[in-house]
């Protein structure tokens, strides 16, 4: 069974996919880690970001590999480094890359392949597993976004002003909506979740209640 969950950055999908997975006994496929890992890669090689060949080149040999709740990279746990501010702003120019889509789509693919999963990111229900037994959209707010992305943020010991985090989501919301391939948008046969005010326990609940309903 593939159970999908899509929406904006800082919705806590991240977390509450997590923790799905684990109750439903699924693996959990955190798609965003990709885009994250290729940049990293693209960056530890120096390469311009905006080079589209050289960026795809990096995708194309990077070995990525998502180990439930750890993220190798050529051989090395980058699972703490991916979520750096540097990062989480620089990662665009892999999202938007066509090339770099398709060759991580097809990784999402085959990691799926066979196994119970809940997948989380941007595009999962509509691009990767259009097929999907159970799609979910997780949203809440802008503010109660930010605000949570700058406590992630701190909590780590990156002390960045809320005015800037929220504006980096800001422009991060757009681009998401906005790409050419792989935009983040609801379809049809997706049911909404909106975490305002939602202790993250709740929203786990709800989920797989939901989940369960399809099962
Ligand atoms: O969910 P996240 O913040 O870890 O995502 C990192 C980046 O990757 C963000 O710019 C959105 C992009 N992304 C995407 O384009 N498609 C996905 N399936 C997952 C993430």
């Amino acid at each position: 069974m593939i159970v999908t969950i899509d929406g904006p950055a800082g919705a806590g999908k991240s977390s509450a996919a997590r923790r799905l997975a684990q109750r439903l006994g699924f693996h959990f496929l955190d798609t965003g880690a990709l885009y994250r890992a290729v940049t990293l890669a693209a960056i530890q090689k120096g390469i311009n970001l905006d080079d589209a060949e050289a960026l795809l080149q990096v995708a194309n040999n990077a070995n990525i590999v998502l180990n439930d709740d750890r993220v190798i990279l050529d051989g090395r746990d980058v699972t703490t480094l991916i979520r750096s501010f540097e990062i989480t702003t620089s990662t665009r120019y892999a999202a938007d890359h066509s090339g770099v889509r398709e060759r991580l789509t097809k990784l999402q693919q085959s990691a799926a392949a066979g196994v119970d999963v809940v997948t989380e990111g941007r595009d999962q229900a509509t691009v990767v597993f259009p097929k999907a037994e159970c799609k979910i959209f997780l949203t809440a707010s802008e503010r109660t976004r930010a605000q949570r992305r700058h406590q992630d943020l701190a909590a780590r010991g990156e002390n960045i002003a809320y005015e800037k985090v929220l504006e980096k989501q800001r422009a991060r919301d757009y681009r998401d909506q906005t790409r050419p391939v792989g935009a983040l948008r609801k379809s049809n046969d997706t049911i909404q979740v909106t975490t305002d005010g939602m202790t993250p326990e709740a929203v786990v609940n709800l989920l797989e209640k939901i989940v369960r309903k399809h099962m």
